[in-house]
């Protein structure tokens, strides 16, 4: 299918205000942001205009009901050329979009459109990927219910929108996280694997309550037993045992992370054994106790790949970087960064650049 794309550009960029040495994370946006329509039938009104206020009304069913997916996805200029941008696995992205949408009964997005729609909208604002080690362009694809009704039912109307702020990183030293097992992220059968923005609304309260402990996440368990091991905070989790590393299985509880994917199809071309699979948190103190667990890593899009300081549970503290080193962690994370920059060739077609 041909989208075509109508193009307003802004009268004055913003881009001065942009403070490359100090970029942050989120808080500022570049000049564009894309959008397009769901009439009920078909995607249609496919534009970009300046990055701006949406004007609802006080019915729109996304606020009061919640059907709202969005993806999290970076560019990245190349290393080789400073004026390339690479998008990094974005098929992937578009995917778990639209499995999101099919759950939350929202309409699917066209691979095409959704990569064009990046493309186009980056292409205008290229000079927005920050050039400055670390940095990156964060890419927030995302869409929302529109009717105005206050019946509930699926929306007749949808909006699909892109916009794209430029980041650093989005934690700075490793993390303390405390094993939750009073509150669930996600119930079997639930909505769990998508990202809908339900999902990160009921991790606030219990991600407040854990940093008023002096911790900066949490780490998810299963629902059912709270023995489990599922996700952190906004990402996958990860231990090593020395050359074996176990991360927990897929399921409709956890949110399949593309990095998730990427790092383990990576450690797998290092030469490392990866299981995934069923892990407790006992499992992870016994061998800790064992002088077995070497390190504990999180890996997500925002948070890229930074190790765990420990972990609490039960009142315990449990340091595992005082135990072990980071030398897994840091194996992989630089295999991957050396594909995203092109230090590497990128044998596993991951990359699209333009
Ligand atoms: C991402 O890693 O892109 C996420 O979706 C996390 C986000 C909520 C900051």
């Amino acid at each position: 299918m041909n989208f075509e794309i109508s193009i307003e550009k802004v009268k004055n960029s913003r881009i001065a205000e942009f403070d490359t040495e100090n970029i942050g994370f989120g808080k500022i946006f570049a000049d564009h942001m894309f959008i397009s329509d769901w009439d009920g039938e078909a995607w249609i009104n496919h534009r970009i205009v300046p990055y701006g206020p949406f004007s609802l009304s006080p019915a729109t069913s996304a606020i009061h009901y919640g059907q709202s997916i969005f993806e999290g996805m970076k560019a990245f200029a190349s290393i080789q050329n400073n004026h390339d941008i690479i998008l990094f696995r974005p098929e992937e992205n578009a995917k778990r979009f639209n499995r999101s949408a099919r759950r939350m009964a929202m309409p699917e997005i066209p691979q095409e459109l959704f990569i064009k729609s990046l493309t186009t909208l980056i292409d205008i604002d290229r000079n927005w990927v920050p050039r400055t080690e670390g940095g990156s362009l964060y890419i927030r694809p995302f869409m929302f219910a529109t009717d105005d009704f206050i019946g509930v039912k699926p929306s007749n109307k949808y909006t699909y929108a892109v916009f794209c702020c430029p980041v650093g990183p989005y934690y700075s030293k490793p993390l303390r996280v405390k094993v939750e097992e009073e509150f669930s992220r996600a119930a079997p059968g639930g909505v769990g694997f998508t990202k809908c923005a339900g999902n990160y609304a009921a991790s606030l309260l219990p991600t407040a309550l854990a940093q008023d402990e002096g911790y900066d996440q949490v780490l998810w368990t299963d629902p059912i037993t709270h023995t489990l091991v599922e996700e952190t905070g906004t990402t996958n989790f990860f231990a090593v045992y020395g050359n074996t590393i176990v991360t927990p299985e897929l399921t409709d509880t956890l949110l399949a992370g593309t990095t998730r994917e990427s790092v383990i199809l990576s450690l797998r071309a290092l030469g490392y054994n990866v299981e995934e699979r069923k892990l407790s948190v006992q499992e992870l103190k016994d061998k800790l106790s064992a002088g077995l667990l070497s390190e504990l890593f999180i890996t997500g899009t925002a948070a890229t790949l930074i190790n765990l300081d420990g972990f609490g549970h039960n009142g315990d503290y449990h340091s595992v970087i005082t135990q072990g080193n980071q030398d897994v962690s840091v194996k992989v994370k630089t295999y991957l960064d050396n594909i995203k920059m092109e230090i590497t060739p990128d044998t596993n077609g991951w990359i699209l650049k333009f």
